[in-house]
Order: C-alpha cells, then sequence, then structure tokens
C-alpha cells in the first residue's frame, strides 16, 4: 500500500538555523497522525515542506506516492513548475491556527471560491457542495454571513468547509483550535472527529492531548527538529519512553 505522506531524511535550514534534522515519518491512508511539540520545534515548518510552501535541503517527501516539488531524473532532481506545484497542492488541504478566509465574502462564498477559480468549476456545482460542506459543519443557517459576523469556532469551520471543497486527499491542520475560546474547540474537533470518522488522511499538529488520544491513530513528539518518540497515542501519552518527550507531556497534560 502506498503511504498517503512519506518523508525521508526530510532537513530544511532557514539560513543557517537549521530547523529539521532528518525527519523520517510515514502516514497512512485514512491515518489521523498527530504531531506535538515545543513550540520552535518544527512542526509548522515540516507541515509546510508536505505541500512545498518550503523547499526542502535534503531528503525526500512524496504524498500519495509522488514528489512533492520535485521531477528525479536519473539521481538528480529537478524542482517543478509553479503550475505543477499548484497541480499536486489542490490534493491538499490545509487549515491554520488563524483562520484566513477572504473577509469580504460570506461563508458560502468562501467554500465556493477555490472550486471555481481553481478549477473553473461551474457556479451551481461549486454552490451545490459549499451548501453540502456547510451542512456538514453544521453552519447551514450562517452561510449567508461574512466573518466578521461568525465567531472564531465558526470561521474555523467555514475554513476547514473550504479546504474540503477541493476534495483533497490529505488534510493538514496547524493547531486548528489554538486561537478559540476554550467553549469553541468543541464544535471544531467534533468536525474533525466526523472527517475521521468518514476516512479522510489528516495530520494534526495539536495541543489537544485528548483528541489525539480518542482519534489519533499515530502519534509523534518532535522536538528539536527530530522525531523523539512515535507510536500510538494511548502509549505515547500513557508511556513515553524518552525523558523529553515525559518533561514535555508533564507541562501539556
Ligand atoms: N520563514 C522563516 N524564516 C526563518 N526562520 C523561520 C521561518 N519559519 C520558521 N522559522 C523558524 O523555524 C523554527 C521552527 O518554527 P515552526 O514554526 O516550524 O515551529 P513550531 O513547532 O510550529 O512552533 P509553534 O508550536 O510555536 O507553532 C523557529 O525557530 C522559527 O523561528
Ligand atoms: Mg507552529
Amino acid at each position: 500500500m502506498t503511504a498517503m505522506v512519506k518523508a525521508e531524511g526530510v532537513h530544511k535550514s532557514f539560513g543557517a538555523a537549521h530547523i529539521l534534522k532528518g525527519i523520517d515519518l510515514e502516514v497512512a491512508p485514512r491515518e489521523v497522525f498527530c504531531l506535538i511539540g515545543p513550540s520552535g520545534s518544527g512542526k509548522s515548518t515540516f507541515l509546510r515542506c508536505i505541500n512545498h510552501l518550503e523547499q526542502i535541503n535534503a531528503g525526500r517527501l512524496y504524498v500519495d506516492g509522488d514528489l512533492v516539488g520535485y521531477r528525479q531524473k536519473g539521481d538528480r532532481l529537478f524542482e517543478l513548475k509553479d503550475s505543477e506545484v499548484a497541480l499536486q497542492r489542490r490534493d491538499i488541504g490545509m487549515v491554520f491556527q488563524r483562520f484566513n478566509l477572504f473577509p469580504h465574502m460570506t461563508a458560502l462564498e468562501n467554500v465556493m471560491e477555490a472550486p471555481i477559480q481553481v478549477k473553473g468549476e461551474a457556479r451551481a456545482v461549486a454552490r451545490a457542495r459549499a451548501e453540502q460542506l456547510l451542512d456538514r459543519v453544521g453552519l447551514s443557517d450562517k452561510a449567508r454571513n461574512y466573518p466578521s459576523q461568525l465567531s472564531g469556532g465558526q470561521q474555523q469551520r467555514v475554513a476547514i468547509a473550504r479546504a474540503l471543497a477541493m476534495e483533497p486527499k490529505l488534510m493538514l491542520f496547524d493547531e486548528p483550535t489554538s486561537a478559540l475560546d476554550p467553549e469553541l474547540v468543541g464544535d471544531v474537533l467534533d468536525v474533525m472527529r466526523g472527517l475521521a470518522e468518514d476516512g479522510m488522511t489528516m495530520i494534526v499538529v495539536t495541543h489537544e492531548m485528548g483528541f489525539a488520544r480518542e482519534v489519533g491513530d499515530a502519534l509523534v513528539f518532535m522536538d528539536d527538529g527530530v522525531v523523539v518518540e512515535s507510536g500510538h497515542p494511548r502509549d505515547v501519552l500513557t508511556n513515553p519512553q524518552h525523558d523529553r518527550t515525559k518533561s514535555f507531556l508533564s507541562k501539556v497534560l
């Protein structure tokens, strides 16, 4: 079976700062893969490498068997053209801590936008799917609201619907609930739980250890640009093997 994501010895530096120091991991199709670690350990950077928002300096990243951002000829790599990178990115949905909705568009228009602009989809088709997706995230009644008229949790659910509108095969979540008031976190996690039940492959950077334990199939603890420990969430969370993992968990649990 082809891994949905495969990282082999991935290194990333910003100037002299060596941020990712050889990441190896595999995410199976339909897996919910949680990524935890201290601030600055490289979690967001790693997610950004997966859809080639950042170039890697060494190693290989594959999504669904395809090399991300490059074409290999013999043992040399050639960077893909922007249009080819854009084509790869279409299959990967990304949800950020800050929701980044288009402020001048309603919730419905936000969800319709990419399929129309990127895929050239007919408005009626895009609208029908957007209505379905807003229903799925529990926001049918907010379709005509602008982002400023929505709570943070509602905006984040629109952002998830917007990512799903492109029918991605992989969803990347970068701390999707950490900017939310505590009482709004649950609704967003419920939507993510529903996606997991429907078999979506997801990489989730999160501090929600409850979500990781209940929904996650795998958990990786990253520190200082390396994978320190990985395994089933229950094992890693209840029986961490490394001191660095223990010390991190003692602060967040
Ligand atoms: N574009 C950039 N230029 C220079 N340095 C960067 C850039 N992006 C990230 N970094 C640095 O890389 C390191 C890892 O950052 P990253 O955002 O991946 O951490 P993180 O694990 O997501 O942290 P947090 O939990 O705070 O979100 C940090 O030291 C950061 O300052
Ligand atoms: Mg981050």
